[in-house]
């Protein structure tokens, strides 16, 4: 790209950082038009909700931000492709979104998308495609490295179901051929695809996995969203919740860049409601390996919502080298003593959890995890030493 082009990108940064989401909810709903079979392969729950168009116009004003110098986006760009692989997008794809894409900013900047402007955002996307397909191609690569790991999707069969909670079901996924499966790095996750019936589509979601690896099966477990005033309830969440043990859903191999540091140092993890699972295969892998003092922090709205509270308590009381603290929002619920009442504080445990370098793991709703994340740097932890998952397309960016 020459100097012009990069220019005529940058004079765009106000009308992206204003109408970004214009744009792209413009791009999905022609996208969807002209190919409604993509329709399968995007999650139509954020689409509903608009997660995802905001997520994109983020990842197109940051690409215009860092025209000069896109290599310090690499981090970013390799979690987004984590997610494409384990949907199993293809290099073919991004021509189809790239002609989308670039007719939309056509038709919705009008007279201002002059033929320079087109041609610059062209080879920007052309660009960018290029190292997003470098990327996803060293993944699919180590995947056929790797033993028993696969790309695109493989039938497993629900084995077992456990209510964990109200509201949390884990669901034990066996490969329906018998053969073997991938490891994984605790904290990552993999994608499902089920039927989703009122839609009449199948539809591909992302759950973590929630065990330290065993070989022969994966566990996941899943809330059940439950409709609110202004909120369907949510359709895979549903569909997994009314399955029944034999019937089959479609994996994809575990993928995801928030995982456990394989390193001798101590591990705090902190958690909001269902962000227990990726923490959950964390703390199971280090009871299993290293036994690195760890102290875990959890919020949820009461007892009868709170996932894995003997399985955590018992590991507590079993050993020397796990601490927990936990929060409830709802104390009346509670007859234990212990619980905190409120929700996560971290200033109520700061001297427990502020180790000489310890690794921070957070997982949980997106404002859970900002201000969680302020609080640690404001005990002065090292940016580099706080790792979080979202469950969602990605709206936070902090470090
Ligand atoms: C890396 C990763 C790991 C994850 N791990 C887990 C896990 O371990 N366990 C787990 O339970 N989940 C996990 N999730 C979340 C999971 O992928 C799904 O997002 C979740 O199960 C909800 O999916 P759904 O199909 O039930 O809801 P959807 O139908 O996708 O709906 C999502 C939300 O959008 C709302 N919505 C839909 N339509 C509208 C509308 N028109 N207006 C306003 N709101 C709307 C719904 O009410 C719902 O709250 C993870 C996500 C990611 C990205
Ligand atoms: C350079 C081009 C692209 C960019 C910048 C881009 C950007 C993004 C971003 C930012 C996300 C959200 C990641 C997250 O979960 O945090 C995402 C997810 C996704 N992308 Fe792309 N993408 C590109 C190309 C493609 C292509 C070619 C396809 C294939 C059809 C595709 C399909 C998807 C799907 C299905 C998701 C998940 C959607 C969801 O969970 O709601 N993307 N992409």
């Amino acid at each position: 790209m020459n100097n012009n082009q990069k220019a005529l990108i940058k004079a765009t940064i106000p009308i992206l950082q204003s109408s970004g989401e214009v744009l792209t909810d413009y791009f999905y709903k022609r996208m969807f038009e002209y190919n409604p079979e993509l329709k399968s392969v995007f999650n139509m729950g954020n689409q509903a909700n608009g997660k995802q168009k905001h997520a994109l116009a983020g990842a197109i004003l940051a690409y215009a931000e860092h025209i000069d110098n896109p290599s310090v986006l690499i981090n970013v760009l390799k979690g987004i492709g984590n997610k494409h692989v384990s949907l199993n997008i293809q290099a073919e794809d991004y021509a189809i979104v790239g002609g989308h894409l670039i007719a939309s900013i056509q038709e919705v900047l009008g007279d201002v998308a002059t033929p320079e402007l087109v041609d610059a955002w062209t080879v920007a996307y052309n660009e960018l495609a290029e190292i997003m397909i470098g990327i996803e191609a060293e993944f699919y690569l180590k995947n056929t490295e790797k033993t028993g790991a696969w790309n695109g999707w493989r039938n497993f069969t629900i084995k077992e179901i456990v209510s964990e909670s109200d509201e949390i079901k884990s669901f034990y996924l066996y490969p329906t051929d018998g053969k073997e499966i991938a490891t994984y790095i605790a904290g990552q996750y993999l994608s499902v695809q089920v039927f989703v019936e009122q839609l009449g589509l199948l539809q591909p979601r992302q759950y973590s996995l929630s065990s330290a690896f065993h070989p022969n099966y994966y566990r996941i477990s899943v809330k059940k969203e439950t409709a609110l005033e202004t909120q369907p309830e949510g359709m895979v969440s549903n569909t997994l919740h009314q399955m029944k043990e034999d019937d089959t859903v479609n994996v994809s191999a575990p993928a995801g860049n928030f995982s456990l540091q394989s390193i001798d140092a101590p591990i705090v993890l902190i958690s909001g409601g269902v962000g227990v699972t990726p923490l959950l295969s964390m703390l199971e892998t280090n009871q299993k390996a290293n036994k690195n003092k760890t102290v875990w922090i959890h919020g949820c709205r009461n007892s009868s919502v709170h996932a894995f509270k003997e399985v955590i308590d018992t590991m507590e009381e079993e050993s020397d080298w796990l601490e927990t603290f936990l929060f409830n929002e709802d104390i009346e619920q509670n007859v234990e003593s212990g619980v905190i009442e409120g929700r996560v504080d971290l200033k109520k445990c700061k001297e427990a959890i502020l180790l000489e370098n310890a690794r921070y793991y957070l997982c949980g709703p997106a404002p859970f995890i900002k201000a969680h994340y302020e609080s640690l740097v404001g005990f002065n932890v090292d940016k580099s030493n706080i790792f979080y998952e979202e469950f969602g397309p990605q709206s936070v960016s902090l470090n």
